[in-house]
């Protein structure tokens, strides 16, 4: 999909100079442009890892002057305006800009929007998306307040555009957290732990001295830094799905995603389950939330010996798991 139109945009092959790709993933294919001059801005770790596999210069924040840069838009507004400021700050005088989106991320909307501050030329239109190019002027031309700043999302707590509930506490981990038994294990991992908000109830409970915050998203993990200043916390950018730790835990905490972009994925879920499993002793808990109609039960008998729904409602269940009992629980973790 995303070939198509860089193809479209393109047709010659490399634009020649040095080209930005803010937002690029790992499934794209980007054989029109040179490698060798391309950098690429990615902040999903599972993405950003794909690419630097590949060979690709990949960064988590755009770095030097560029003559081309393209932005590929994401879900957010805010987050795409974001990316836009970035895109335009690190362009030379004179370069240019392309916008590549999907309709469902709001290409149309943000292609009016921009015609309002700058010329817009050669609008490309191909599988339920749209390439452009802006001709950046010279002047300060964006509105302020378009580049990422943190913003307050609840008391004590800040987060920046795109990340996991940007808005404020998810009503889900908000759920978990009020189901968290008084005392907590020694050392715990909060899987996919956005920007801190849980992993913070985690450490005000009595019993937890080490606590590993596990998180994809880049902007989420900065964000989560600032929250939880706690000397116990340990942050990694990572992809839980492959977490792995020098010793076991004895706890496990999460609220797994269930989204892989616009596509719900209960198979990220039951890899998150999985290496819960994995991270836990025998005797180590496992503390879940998740969306009601998620299918995680047969995963979480696969995985854990006792499986008991400990709180919920209509929308969430709340679910404590052990691998006490499981006869080849052992086994399962290796
Ligand atoms: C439902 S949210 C929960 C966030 C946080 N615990 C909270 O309470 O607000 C799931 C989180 O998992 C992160 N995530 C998605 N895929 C991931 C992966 N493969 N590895 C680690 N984290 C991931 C998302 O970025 C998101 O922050």
């Amino acid at each position: 999909m995303t070939q198509s139109r860089l193809d479209l945009a393109f047709p010659d092959g490399h634009p020649g100079g040095e080209v930005l790709f803010i937002g690029a993933t790992a499934a794209d294919d980007l054989s029109p442009l040179d490698p060798q001059h391309l950098q690429v801005v990615q902040g999903h770790f599972p993405d950003h890892q794909g690419l630097s596999t590949r060979g690709f210069r990949v960064a988590t924040a755009a770095d030097g002057r560029f003559d081309h840069a393209i932005v590929r838009l994401p879900r957010a507004k805010a987050a795409a305006r974001a990316r836009i400021a970035e895109a335009v700050r690190h362009l030379t005088p004179g370069g240019q800009l392309w916008i590549d989106g999907q309709k469902t991320d709001g290409v149309d909307a943000l292609l009016k929007e921009l015609r309002g501050f700058a010329p817009v030329a050669e609008v490309i239109s191909k599988a339920h998306g749209k390439i452009f190019r802006v001709d950046v002027p010279v002047q300060d031309w964006l509105p302020d307040g378009w580049a990422a700043t943190a913003h307050d999302v609840a008391p004590g707590f800040t987060t920046l555009p795109g990340v996991f509930s940007a808005d404020g506490v998810d009503p889900g981990s908000r759920m978990l957290a009020d189901h968290l038994p008084p005392k907590l294990p020694t050392r715990v991992v909060d899987l996919g732990a956005g920007w801190g908000w849980l992993s913070a109830q985690i450490l005000a409970r009595p019993g937890v001295t080490e606590l590993h915050l596990v998180e994809a998203d880049h902007a989420a993990v900065e964000s989560a830094r600032r929250n939880v200043s706690d000397p116990r916390a340990q942050f990694h950018w990572a992809d839980a799905r492959d977490f792995r730790l020098r010793d076991p835990v004895n706890g496990v905490v999460m609220n797994p995603p269930f989204h892989e972009g616009r596509q719900a994925d209960p198979r990220l879920g039951a890899a998150f389950i999985a290496t819960a499993a994995r991270l836990l002793t025998g005797a180590g808990r496992l503390w879940m939330v998740a969306n009601r109609h998620l299918p995680y039960e047969t995963v979480l008998a696969e995985h854990f010996g006792q499986v008991h729904e400990i709180g919920g409602d209509t929308r969430f269940k709340v679910i404590e798991a052990t691998a006490a009992g499981k006869g080849n629980a052992r086994k399962d973790r290796r």
